[in-house]
């Protein structure tokens, strides 16, 4: 849509900066609301193998008409499937699951690095694979820790385009954030709203009265100031609506000082910590 920005990716692809994401949407749903984000604009949508809802996510596409080349579909590897022989048949599994011949952009879901023996690499590897074939236009990790992003640099030629971090004004996660930057990936900052959970702090209520926007937009907006990609999650489209509006108005700086200072560091995750992580779906 117009007026949401693209950011540059390192491999020349470009992302919407502000999308939709369907985490925790239940299955037989997943159509009509993801349909709903498209009519109110979202043309970025964030799902995952894990979710169970791709091929929802794929009936909307298909129901919605609009152009392939507008749409900017992510997907990520389930927990499962990490071993090369399991993720070929799990990425064919998605592109038929979204009916699409190409994904824009798939990820490693979690690194897990307690498991296969620590070996995320050989993920990567096979990931490189379908950006190769072209079926993967843009590839990225999510939940890597810096010195997971590291061993990826040392043992392989591609960079991540992306790293989908939790990220909101609770848990700043300033190390993970700082290591994308100097490494050229962009943030992608997953529950940006800590699942509702920041909308009543009375630092971001208070400026949202200052700037006469609702606690989740100046919430939305911190992030897209810090120059993150984020997809909220909605059910409702009054707040889908609400959480598109992004675009005309801005945070003085001490308001971006005042969010960023509410850290509580690992206190404030609403998710698991990637370092000891290791939940595989049945
Ligand atoms: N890579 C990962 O490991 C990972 C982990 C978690 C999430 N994610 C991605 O990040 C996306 C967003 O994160 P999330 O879904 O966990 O949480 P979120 O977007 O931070 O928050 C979603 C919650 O906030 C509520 N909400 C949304 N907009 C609101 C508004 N304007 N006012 C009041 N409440 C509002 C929603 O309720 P209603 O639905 O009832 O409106 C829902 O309960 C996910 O959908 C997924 O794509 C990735």
């Amino acid at each position: 849509m117009a007026n949401v920005p693209n950011l540059s990716l390192n491999d020349g692809n470009t992302i919407p900066q502000l999308g939709f994401g369907v985490f925790q949407v239940p299955p037989e749903d997943t159509a009509r609301i993801t349909g709903q984000a498209f009519e109110v604009g979202y043309r970025h949508i964030d799902t995952a193998q894990m979710y169970g809802n791709e091929k929802g996510v794929g009936k909307a596409i298909r129901d919605s008409g609009i152009p392939r080349e507008e749409l900017f579909i992510t997907s990520k590897l389930n927990n499962g499937f990490h071993e090369p022989e399991k993720a070929r048949p799990a990425f064919d599994q998605t592109l038929d699951d979204l009916g699409l011949e190409f994904v824009d952009l798939f990820l490693i879901h979690w690194p897990l690095p307690t498991r296969y023996d620590g070996d995320f690499v050989s993920t990567w590897k096979t990931l490189i694979e379908f950006r190769e074939d072209g079926r993967a236009r843009s590839i990225g990790v999510s939940n890597f820790q810096p010195d997971h992003l590291a061993r990826l640099a040392a043992e392989t030629d591609v960079v991540p385009a992306v790293n989908q971090i939790e990220v909101h004004p609770y848990l700043v996660n300033e190390a993970a954030r700082s290591a994308n930057q100097a490494a050229g990936i962009l943030t992608e900052s997953w529950s940006p709203i800590a699942q509702g959970g920041v909308l009543d702090d009375e630092v971001i209520t208070k400026i949202a009265a200052e700037v006469g926007r609702t606690a989740a937009q100046v919430t939305l907006r911190w992030h897209i100031q810090r120059g993150d990609i984020v997809f909220p999650k909605s059910s409702t489209p009054e707040r889908m609506a609400e959480n598109f509006a992004l675009f005309d108005f801005e945070l003085n700086d001490e308001a971006m000082r005042d969010i960023t200072a509410l850290d509580r560091g690992e206190e404030g995750r609403t998710g698991p910590n990637p370092d000891v992580f290791d939940f595989i779906p049945v």
